[in-house]
């Protein structure tokens, strides 16, 4: 019997476990001490953003995001429906309506062809996801919004350091949100960012933040005490966690590269067997630099994708499916949603495969996946 190939090892690069002790010993475990500023002030410098604060997941920067924009009961946001439900959860949590937008069938990012006809006047957010840290189109997204007053919060859990444009994924909407989950190029376990690109939020994002008290401006010495200022939660991770994060962000580059070697290898290696059988691989537009975050097959039908899921699992790998279609599931059609809304999304979501992809997959291993996958028989 092989050894089982998973689909998804959390990265261990090397200085994790001294930081974590250095966190200890340091004697502030709590939030924001010293690995927590470096982290921020690392992303700070490496996006160009004015500001980012460490939260405990995505989905809290998501949440925050919703508090700063102010979201209330009447409110729309446009979201695709082929998302990881925090993008939306967040908004609704505020009483908004989620207003689903189907995805492009080449990037599976949200149309931006089908952005603007669903615009009204009470819509105040467009939520656009890099799916696989291939930039949405940022342009199209930017002027639609500009246009009509609406602000972007970027969904940026995939795409850390991807660029749209030449520019930095996370930079673009007035908030981004970016997570360290295990399954991510970059993770603590559980973790997270806001990225704030609008400096008058930058209070503000503070205080939620912070159980909606000034205690970071109490921290700096610009107020004497702190107290109950704004609506907020306790959204800051442990330093322990900066700790972690802060060994995996000073292996950027040897986490990316080992990642675009991998993402290369599979698009190179199954290429050919792939246009044989009407497989669609990954497509990346020359004005995106993706991240690397994850390799899928699109696969021609739903029975040939559960076939190649058996088959691969019956040699030992596991892959899995992505993203089951939100407005259909039982609360987006609460929300409204109903059958055919997104039929890319639906069927994509039949249809997509993801391969094991993690950042110390062996040539040897990963040639095993190679392997199974061409033999795989289609008819
Ligand atoms: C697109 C997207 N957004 C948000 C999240 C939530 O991230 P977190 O687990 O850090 O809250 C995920 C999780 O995988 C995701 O894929």
């Amino acid at each position: 019997m092989l050894p089982h190939i998973p689909f998804n090892k959390p990265a261990i690069v090397g200085r994790e476990l001294y930081y974590i002790s250095q966190a200890l010993h340091q004697g502030h475990s709590a939030g924001d001490g010293s690995f927590s500023r470096r982290c921020q002030r690392s992303l700070e410098h490496a996006l160009g953003a004015p500001k980012v604060l460490l939260t405990t997941s995505c989905t809290d920067a998501l949440e925050m995001a919703a508090v700063l924009l102010d979201i209330a009961p009447g409110d729309e946001v446009i979201v695709p429906s082929f998302t990881f439900v925090s993008t939306v959860n967040a908004f609704v949590l505020r009483g908004a309506t989620p207003v689903f937008v189907d995805i492009r069938p080449d990037t599976l990012n949200m149309d931006e062809r089908k952005v603007e006809r669903l615009v009204t006047a009470r819509t105040k957010a467009i939520v656009p996801v890099h799916y696989g840290g291939v930039g949405c189109e940022m342009e199209s997204i930017g002027q639609i919004a500009a246009r009509r007053g609406i602000a972007i919060v970027e969904d940026n859990a995939h795409g850390l350091f991807s660029q749209y444009r030449g520019r930095y994924l996370g930079t673009f909407g007035t908030f981004a949100a970016q997570s360290f989950h295990e399954t991510k190029n970059f993770t603590c376990g559980e973790g997270g960012a806001l990225v704030v690109n609008d400096e008058r939020y930058v209070q503000r994002a503070e205080i939620i933040r912070e159980k909606g008290t000034d205690r970071s401006r109490f921290f700096r010495g610009e107020v004497d005490k702190y107290t109950w200022v704004d609506i907020g939660s306790s959204h800051l991770p442990s330093d322990i966690l900066a700790a972690f994060l802060c060994a995996q962000l000073e292996a950027r580059e040897s986490i990316q590269s080992r990642r675009r070697e991998i993402w290369e290898r599979y698009y190179d290696d199954l290429g050919q067997w792939a246009s044989s059988f009407d497989v669609r691989l990954p497509v990346v537009p020359d004005h995106c630099e993706q991240s690397f975050h994850l390799f899928y097959l699109l696969m021609p039908s739903a029975e040939s994708r559960q076939r190649l899921i058996r088959h691969l699992k019956d040699r030992g790998i596991q892959s899995v499916f992505h993203y089951l279609p939100l407005h259909l599931s039982p609360m987006g059609q609460r929300c409204g949603g109903s059958r055919a809304q997104c039929p890319v999304t639906e069927s994509v979501s039949d249809t997509l495969l993801r391969l094991p992809f993690y950042y110390d997959m062996t040539e040897h291993d990963q040639m095993r996946v190679v392997e199974a996958v061409k033999a795989f028989r289609l008819q």
